[in-house]
């Protein structure tokens, strides 16, 4: 028997995927921002996409440069409240959301037209939070869709992990421990745990962010291949 076709593991599956940081304009020229570099999200983008996802890439401001997968569309977005919108519209036909993103918890209350001169010693700006993407949109998850989350933490690292996995209505939650050499933001390579919403607890070495994006997507293939017996 021989199939010069072989099905992938993920034909046929939608994913949307989150990625990048936000920014939160303060005024036209000056925003708030992290210092996510977004090569996390593009490499499980990539992961699922050449095993044959057709993938949803909503990424906010990167200086990578941008895969140019047949299987990946992406849109760009600069804010979280672009970012939700975005990921609002695509989410109910999706299989799959990855919430890779680095989204900016808090912006601007009031962001200024013009270009704020400076004037007084001390100077505040008022803050609002932003919406909680992956919170949101756990609210409506149907029971075939699946959710991943990530979590960064520097204390209390599992526990805090896992009470995301809960709050989000993850089916899986990617620890990324700053306490790791290494690992992390301006890092090209990750250490990280992935936490099963059914308790299974799984560790990976320190390897490149292209490899920890590939078995991060062999976690996802497992639920998919037990749920759609
Ligand atoms: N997330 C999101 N929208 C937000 C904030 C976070 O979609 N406004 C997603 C992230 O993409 C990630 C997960 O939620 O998958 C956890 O993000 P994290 O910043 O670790 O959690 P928070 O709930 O924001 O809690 P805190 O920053 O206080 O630890
Ligand atoms: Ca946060």
């Amino acid at each position: 028997f021989q199939d010069t076709d072989i099905k992938k593991s993920f034909s046929g599956k939608t994913a949307l995927v989150t990625a990048g940081p936000t920014q939160e304009a303060i005024d036209p020229v000056r925003y708030i921002g992290n210092h996510s570099s977004g090569k996390m999200g593009l490499a499980i983008a990539l992961e699922l996409a050449e095993k044959g996802a057709k993938v949803e890439l909503i990424l906010g401001p990167v200086s990578l440069a941008l895969p140019t997968h047949p299987n990946i569309h992406i849109t760009k977005v600069i804010s979280a409240h672009q970012m939700y919108e975005a990921a609002a519209k695509l989410h109910q036909n999706t299989d799959l959301s990855v919430f890779a993103a680095a989204v900016a918890d808090y912006a601007p209350a009031h962001p200024a037209k013009d270009k704020i001169k400076k004037a007084a010693e001390d100077f505040s700006i008022s803050l609002k939070k932003n919406i909680d993407i992956a919170a949101k949109l756990g609210e409506v998850k149907k029971s075939h869709q699946v959710h991943i989350g990530f979590a960064l933490e520097t204390s209390n690292e599992n526990q805090n992990a896992l009470s995301k996995l809960e709050r989000k209505n993850f089916d899986l939650v990617i620890l990324n421990s700053m306490n790791d050499q290494g690992a992390g933001f301006k890092h090209d390579t990750n250490k990280v745990t992935i936490f099963h919403k059914d308790g299974k607890i799984h560790r990976t070495e320190l390897m490149s962010k292209t490899d920890i994006a590939k078995e991060i997507v062999k976690s996802i293939e497992k639920i998919f291949s037990t749920e759609g017996q």
